[in-house]
Order: C-alpha cells, then sequence, then structure tokens
C-alpha cells in the first residue's frame, strides 16, 4: 500500500486518452486500486480515476456520500431498489456511461488534479454506468444526482476532460476561499438535491 503523487492540471497525463485494462483480475491492478483508495482517502476526494496518479488505465473509483432522502415515500422506494448503496466505494473498470434522460442539472464539483478550485458544471441527471469489478465480473448501476455527477466526472478523466472543459460559464470557476467569502447571490444548483449544493468542498 502507498499513497500516490496526483498529477495536477497541466500534466499531460490528464488530456491523453486512457487504455482499457485487458485483464482486472491481474495483481497489478489489485495492488494499483489499493493504492488508489489509499490516496483517494489521504486526499480527501470522494473519487479518483487511474490518469490522476501517473497510470493511463480505465479505472475510477468513487464513494459519493449518500444523500438523504426527501421524503418518507421517496425513502421506502429507495429502498425497494436493488442498487448499490451509493455511500459505498466502487471499483469501475473499462467503465460505460449511458444518459438515461437529455436533463441535466448545474452543481458544484471540485477535482484533486485541480486543487483549491471549484466551478459549476452541467451534467445529466440520471445515467447508468457500466463496467467490470476488479473480478472481472460485470457491473451495471442506475445513478442519479450527485452519485450520478461524481461518476461523470471520473469517467471524463479516462477521456483526458477535466470539469472545466464541461463548464459552460467560466466566470462560476474559480478558488474555493473565494467563494467561500463571496458565496454567489443566486442558486445556481436549483435544479439539483439540497445535497448537492452541500457538496460543493468534495473533490474527485
Ligand atoms: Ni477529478
Amino acid at each position: 500500500m502507498a499513497i500516490l503523487k496526483i498529477a495536477k492540471m497541466g500534466n499531460p497525463v490528464l488530456r491523453a486518452p486512457a487504455r482499457e485494462v485487458p485483464d482486472p483480475t491481474q495483481p497489478q491492478i489489485r495492488a494499483l486500486v489499493s493504492d488508489m483508495v489509499e490516496t483517494m482517502v489521504d486526499a480527501g476526494g470522494v473519487g479518483l480515476a487511474a490518469p490522476q496518479v501517473h497510470v493511463p488505465l480505465r479505472i475510477v473509483i468513487f464513494h459519493p456520500p449518500a444523500e438523504p432522502a426527501e421524503d418518507a415515500e421517496e425513502e421506502a422506494a429507495e429502498e425497494a431498489a436493488p442498487e448499490v448503496d451509493p455511500g459505498q466505494l466502487t471499483i469501475l473498470i473499462n467503465p460505460r456511461i449511458e444518459p438515461l434522460t437529455e436533463d441535466t442539472g448545474l452543481g458544484w464539483e471540485g477535482c484533486l488534479s485541480v486543487p483549491g478550485m471549484r466551478g459549476i458544471v452541467p451534467r445529466f441527471t440520471r445515467i447508468r454506468y457500466s463496467g467490470l469489478d476488479l473480478n472481472g465480473h460485470p457491473l451495471s448501476v442506475e445513478a442519479e444526482g450527485f452519485h450520478a455527477r461524481v461518476v461523470q466526472h471520473e469517467c471524463d478523466h479516462l477521456d483526458g476532460i477535466l470539469y472545466p472543459q464541461r463548464m459552460t460559464d467560466l466566470r462560476f470557476l474559480g478558488f474555493t476561499d473565494e467563494f467561500d467569502r463571496h458565496p454567489l447571490s443566486f442558486a445556481p444548483a436549483e435544479e439539483e438535491e439540497e445535497a448537492e449544493a452541500e457538496s460543493e468542498a468534495e473533490e474527485a
């Protein structure tokens, strides 16, 4: 186990498309993922992609915090759904994303490769993601809200895309401490859940 160095914006590894993993069950892949988990936890991130630790392979890990249910009815529906708990650590190899809606929502994002900054980014509000786990078993999950946002952010890293490239209004890219000092006078995340607006300090 080791804490790996995180590449920052400007490093070419973050601009290059990553390669498919031929065999997720190889011990080197397991060792890399183990180091990625340790690195992500150490850095306080909610997700990490292999290119961020200078490895150009299509591997992402994430553990978005579980969103509080809106009301009891929704909570019951969520309990009934056989979905992955969004709070649990997921390891996704050779992922694919399929949007389940054309709707996009705005929300704050940060990135361990763009330290000290955050921005308001549009993302699909509901997606299905699929890929392989460390045993090479297929995985297919529907996600929405912050969970869907984190997965889209991480998978973009595999195509050499950082969140500022997804922004539609660069006035809302800035330093976290300045946004904390001068909160926006409007609600850019109004289409999103409350939890989204509160997740502004999360980095992925
Ligand atoms: Ni990131």
